[in-house]
């Protein structure tokens, strides 16, 4: 579960910096300034546990966080994507690291990729999709700051995504909505990660 203590292991620019693989994982991934981080925190229950900014691109390696102790699972807060005036050796390494972390990782049991309600899909998000399909990690969908949004809106765009995760094949057919501000949708989320690690 998630009681227990929350710790931040460490951060992976490159893949040999990587933790070693004795524990189940669960990844974040999602647009840069999406609310991964801001998710994470109210998943653990602990602010300022992963840092959260108003600068797109803050978080550029992965960043693994410990639960539990002795630890049951981690959770990866991953480099967000698609932010404007990215270099393109960023956006390369980026591509690289993602990919062969999401290809080669065992234990990566799910990702979660954070949508922002106001937006929805985007291509810069199709990107990502891809290459889960392509690894064969199964992912879920997640709405985020749902609380920025009208009840109409939050319709719309939900059925939108929907209609979009269908057909993609390593996706969960349902998504999952959140607001980290509001406390929304994170006893769902939490649910969802303690299925995807069956601890
Ligand atoms: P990068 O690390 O740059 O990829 O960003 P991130 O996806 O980790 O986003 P982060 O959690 O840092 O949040 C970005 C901004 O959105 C911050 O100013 C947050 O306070 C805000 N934010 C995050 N979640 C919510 C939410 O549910 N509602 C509202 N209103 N704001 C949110
Ligand atoms: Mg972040």
């Amino acid at each position: 579960t998630f009681a227990g203590p929350v710790a931040f292991l460490k951060s992976a620019p490159a893949l040999h910096f990587l933790p070693d693989p004795t524990v189940p994982e669960v990844a974040f991934a999602g647009r840069s300034n999406v609310g991964k981080s801001s998710l994470l925190n109210a998943l653990a229950g602990r602010n300022g546990l992963a840092r959260t900014s108003n600068t797109p691109g803050r978080t550029q390696e992965l960043n693994f966080f410990d639960i539990g102790d002795p630890v049951k699972f981690r959770l990866v807060d991953m480099p967000g994507y698609g932010f404007a005036k990215a270099p393109k050796d960023v956006v390369k390494k980026w591509r690289y690291l993602v990919n062969d972390f999401l290809r080669g990782r065992d234990v990566l049991k799910r990702a979660l990729v954070l949508i922002d309600a106001r937006h929805g899909i985007k291509e810069v998000d199709r990107d990502i999709l891809d290459m889960l399909d392509g690894a064969a990690v199964s992912y879920r969908l997640v709405l985020t700051k749902a609380d920025k949004i009208s009840a109409a809106e939050l319709a719309e765009v939900t059925e939108r995504t929907i209609a979009e995760a269908r057909k993609h094949v390593a996706a969960h057919p349902d998504l999952i909505v959140t607001s980290s501000e509001k406390n929304e949708g994170i006893a769902e989320l939490r649910a969802a990660v303690l299925e995807a690690v069956s601890v």
